[in-house]
């Protein structure tokens, strides 16, 4: 099951993020859901009703009379398979949690019986603001489903979290919502999530370290927490911030900081997925000060040693948990992936390969495929987020 068929209100509130909403309209159009659009009257000062009316074949409502004509928003709230309120500004959110009814758009969020999703979209200090915490925290209590936002660069300038989730993911978002319920916290309660690179410090201003991002492992703890699923983030050094809900993150800079950690955290989880970038080896000494080059110089030799692994350990403490590794390989990708598999005690290796365009780090698409003692899964080139719902709908079909 997906959107194909289905009624979908898509409410738009007053964001800039409103001008991806066409774009939006139009992918749902495309995959066969039925759009009814709504607005709230100062949205229009970011989208014309024209263009999203254009794009969903629909009159777009912005106002809960028209013409001397009611718009009937119990009807509207009764007829739709879901709601979806994106972008979800911070004040709709506010009124939201505290069943304000002053526009079209809180009069049919209020009387609504279907599901209703939304996608925040604001600056990132509102974002991490208590009272929208709370106002978040009050809607998902009411039932409601939250679609995380991004991190990016905002309509401020500033780089921090508060995006609108990108069109495309909440597309996904949709279609897994729409699959039967094979509910994917029955699965997985709790889980332990490893991403980006580690750091290992040769003195107080250097380290060795990888390009790794942690966005792919970042992708799967989105889409678990908003399945209801408990994650545990153990997150290297990044650029990236995560604020999702239902999502703590453990900071760590080291390998051994990060195999510390997991090592704390598994017993309580269902499932593991280790997508850090983690070094192998680190410098045998640490230098108290900043390691100066002497007179005549010409090179330097680094003594390394090897660093725990902590997918191994976790494959040999294995219980009930699922235990998923990853692998980045350039050559012999399929018979170094089934060795790791085996020697590390995983029951899934995704793998990606360097040879795929599109793959890897830093990029925001991935092609993967995932490889278990008895088969091999091929998945297309897709977003990250994509291939984080793939590789769990897939996990929980098992
Ligand atoms: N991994 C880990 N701890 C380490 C090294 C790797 O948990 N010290 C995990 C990674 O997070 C990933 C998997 O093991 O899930 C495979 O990592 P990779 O570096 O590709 O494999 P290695 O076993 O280190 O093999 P090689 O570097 O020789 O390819």
């Amino acid at each position: 099951m997906n959107v194909n068929n289905k009624k979908i209100i898509l409410a738009v509130s007053a964001s800039i993020a409103a001008y991806k909403t066409p774009e939006l309209v139009r992918l749902l159009v495309k995959a066969g859901a039925e759009v009814q659009v709504l607005m709230t009257p100062a949205a229009a000062d970011f989208v014309t009703p024209l263009s999203l009316a254009t794009v969903s074949k629909k009159e777009v409502f912005a106002n809960v009379s028209n013409h001397a004509q009611w718009n009937n928003h119990v009807h509207l709230g009764r007829w739709a398979d879901v709601l979806l309120i994106a972008p979800c500004s911070a004040n709709t959110l506010a009124k939201m949690a505290n069943g304000l009814c002053d526009n079209i758009v809180q009069a049919v969020y209020l009387s609504a019986t279907c599901p209703v999703l939304v996608a925040p979209a604001m600056d990132d200090d509102m974002w991490h603001h208590p009272a929208t915490k709370a106002n978040l925290a009050t809607i998902q209590a009411y039932g409601n489903k939250v679609i995380a936002p991004e991190h990016g660069e905002l309509a401020s300038g500033i780089v921090g979290m508060g995006r609108m989730a990108d069109p495309v993911n909440i597309l996904a978002y949709l279609n897994t919502f729409f699959e039967p319920a094979k509910a994917v916290q029955n699965h997985f309660k709790r889980a332990l999530i490893t991403a980006g690179p580690t750091y290992e410090k040769l003195d107080p201003v250097r380290f060795i370290g990888n390009y790794s991002t942690g966005k792919m492992g970042i992708a799967f703890a989105r889409v678990l927490a908003e399945q209801g699923t408990q994650v545990d983030l153990v997150l290297g050094p990044t650029s990236e911030q995560v604020a999702i809900p239902g999502v703590e993150v453990h900071p760590v800079e080291s390998a051994q900081e990060m195999y510390d950690k997991c090592l704390s955290l598994y017993d309580k989880a269902d499932i593991a997925i280790m997508t850090a970038a983690v070094a192998d080896f680190r410098p045998v000494t640490k230098a108290g000060e900043k390691i100066k080059k002497k007179e005549g110089d010409e090179h330097m030799l680094l003594e390394l040693v090897k660093n725990p692994d902590i997918l191994a350990t976790l494959g040999s403490l294995k219980k009930e948990q699922i235990l998923v590794g990853f692998a980045l390989e350039t050559n012999n990708e399929l018979e170094n992936a089934k060795k790791k598999l085996q020697k590390k005690n995983a029951d899934y290796i995704v793998l990606n390969s360097l040879n795929d365009s599109g793959a890897g780090f830093g990029q925001e698409t991935n092609k993967v495929s995932i490889i278990s003692a008895q088969h091999v899964e091929e998945l297309p080139l897709q977003s990250k987020y994509e291939v984080a719902q793939s590789v769990i709908k897939y996990l929980i079909s098992q």
